[in-house]
């Protein structure tokens, strides 16, 4: 990574306002964003569709190293489009059951290290906010600004449903609490990038609190960081 191209990580577990925040911020600065949870995602797609199996190592590695994605930017600071081999798959990467067997693949070693290049290319001119679990302490260890945004498991549960029911999936509230917990411990606990804020990062607890206001503190912290 270049030094001179200026970059925020956020990072945290799933439900704490990662996504919505890093978007907004991304097309306040005129940045570029990452989403590096779409490419674990994107990796579980495909090994599914390649029928590349969870415990096939060396399989899941060189897929995500070649895998045919990519991600067109919205201009009006939405969610950007996510192609798999040319197929817009933005909504089908976001059910439980794939966000469960990217967390599943995230934990091995040799798919992390596939995956770092495609992420550090992200770093481009005039800056990049990357958003996920390690940006901070891994992938851009250098970044300038570093967040860290957490939340209640309840509430991001919450997050999670309503998000859920809008695309019809129907687990209940207490299933999905239980699946948020089970896939942030397997997050947190794994050996290689685990979850945790970096040593640098502030952390924002966004329990109760609006999307603009966390976005302003955000700012604050970010502006300062970067000189603005
Ligand atoms: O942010 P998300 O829910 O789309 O991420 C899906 C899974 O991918 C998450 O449970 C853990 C993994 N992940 C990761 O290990 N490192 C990242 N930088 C981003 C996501």
């Amino acid at each position: 990574m270049s030094k001179a191209i200026p970059v925020v990580t956020v990072d945290g577990p799933s439900g704490a306002g990662k996504g919505t925040i890093s978007q907004l911020l991304a097309a306040q600065l005129g940045f570029h964003y990452l989403d590096s949870g779409a490419l674990y995602r994107l990796l579980a797609m495909a090994a599914q569709r390649h029928k590349v199996a969870l415990d096939n190592v060396e399989g899941l590695a060189v897929l995500a190293g070649h895998m045919d994605i990519s991600f067109e930017m919205n201009p009006d600071g939405g969610s950007p489009t996510v192609r798999l081999e040319g197929e817009d798959v933005s909504d089908l990467i976001r059910s439980e059951e794939i966000g469960k067997l990217a967390s599943l693949v995230a934990a091995l070693p040799e798919v992390r290290q596939a995956l770092l290049q495609r992420q550090r290319v992200f770093a481009r001119e005039p800056g990049l906010v990357a958003d996920g679990r390690d940006m901070g302490t891994v992938v851009f260890a250098q970044a300038q600004a570093k967040i860290y945004l957490t939340a209640s498991a309840d509430e991001r549960a919450k997050r999670r449903y309503n998000q859920l029911i809008s695309k019809e999936e129907s687990d209940s509230l207490p299933a999905l609490i239980e699946k948020v917990k089970a896939r942030d411990e397997r997050d947190r606990k794994r050996e290689v990038s685990p979850l945790r804020p970096a040593e640098d990062a502030i952390v924002i607890d966004t329990t109760g609190l609006t999307v603009q206001a966390v976005l302003a503190k955000v700012r604050q912290h970010v502006d300062l960081r970067l000189g603005h």
